[in-house]
C-alpha cells in the first residue's frame, strides 16, 4: 500500500496547552482510518493541520510521499484534500454531504457520464477527512453517511481519515483505527485485530490512573 498523507511528529500548542504533543500518523491510498480519543485528546487539531486551517509548531506533512506546506485550506485542496470540520458538520447537517458525495455520484450515473467522468475523477477529494460526521445525526441519517464513506471507501482509491465517537462502529467501517490521548497516538491497530472493549478498557486505565494518581 502506497502513502497517500503522512504526518511526521506534529507539536501544535495554543498558549499553554499543547494540543498535539509530536503526533506521526500515515494513511494509504484506499485506506480508511478511524481517529478515536476523548474530547481535548487533539483529533480535531491534528484533521485542521492535516487541511490546512492550522500550521503545527514544528513537524512535516507529506502528500504522495513529498513534503508539502499546507498554508491554507485552499493550498491543501489544490492537493485533493478536502475535510468537513465537525462545526460545520453540526450546522448543515446533511446537506455537506449531498454536496461533497451524493451531487456527484448522481452526476456520474447521469446522461453526461462518458463527458463527465473524467472531470469528476479529478476535482473528486482524493484525500477525505471527516470530523466526527456522524455527531449530530439521527439513526436514519447516521446509515445514510455510513452508506456513502462504505462507498467511497469501496472504490480503493481515496484516502478517508475519520474522527468518530463510537468505537464499535469505526471499527466496522475503518481499516486501522488509532486511539488519541492527550496530544499523543497511544494506540494503534487493523479494525480486524482489535475490538471496542480493548479500546475502551485503554480508556478506562488511564481514568483509573489520572484518579489514583
Ligand atoms: N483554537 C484553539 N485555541 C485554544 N485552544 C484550542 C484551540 N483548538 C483546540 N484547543 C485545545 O486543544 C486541545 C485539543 O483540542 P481538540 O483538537 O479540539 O480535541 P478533540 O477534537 O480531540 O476534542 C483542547 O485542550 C482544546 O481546548
Ligand atoms: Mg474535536
Amino acid at each position: 500500500m502506497t502513502e497517500a498523507i503522512r504526518a511526521e511528529k506534529l507539536v501544535k500548542t495554543f498558549g499553554k496547552i499543547t494540543a498535539l504533543a509530536g503526533v506521526s500518523l500515515e494513511v494509504a491510498w484506499g485506506e480508511t482510518l478511524g481517529i478515536l480519543g476523548d474530547n481535548g485528546a487533539g483529533k480535531s487539531t491534528l484533521i485542521k493541520i492535516l487541511t490546512g486551517y492550522h500550521q503545527p509548531d514544528s513537524g512535516q506533512v507529506f502528500v504522495d510521499g513529498k513534503p508539502v506546506e499546507l498554508t491554507s485550506v485552499d493550498e491543501a485542496r489544490a492537493f485533493g484534500i478536502e475535510c468537513v470540520y465537525q462545526d460545520l458538520a453540526l450546522v448543515n447537517g446533511l446537506s455537506i454531504y449531498h454536496n461533497m458525495f451524493l451531487n456527484r455520484e448522481l452526476l456520474r450515473r447521469g446522461p453526461f457520464r462518458l463527458l463527465d467522468h473524467r472531470e469528476m475523477r479529478r476535482r473528486k477529494a482524493r484525500i477525505l477527512l471527516l470530523d466526527e460526521p456522524l455527531a449530530a445525526m439521527g439513526a436514519r441519517e447516521a446509515r445514510l453517511i455510513i452508506g456513502l464513506i462504505e462507498r467511497l471507501r469501496a472504490r480503493g482509491d481515496i484516502a478517508i481519515v475519520m474522527i468518530a465517537h463510537n468505537y464499535a462502529q469505526t471499527l466496522e467501517i475503518c481499516d486501522r483505527v488509532v486511539l488519541m490521548q492527550h496530544g499523543e497516538i497511544t494506540f494503534e491497530s487493523a479494525a480486524a485485530a482489535t475490538s471496542a472493549e480493548e479500546l475502551l478498557e485503554i480508556v478506562r486505565r488511564e481514568y483509573r490512573a489520572v484518579r489514583t494518581g
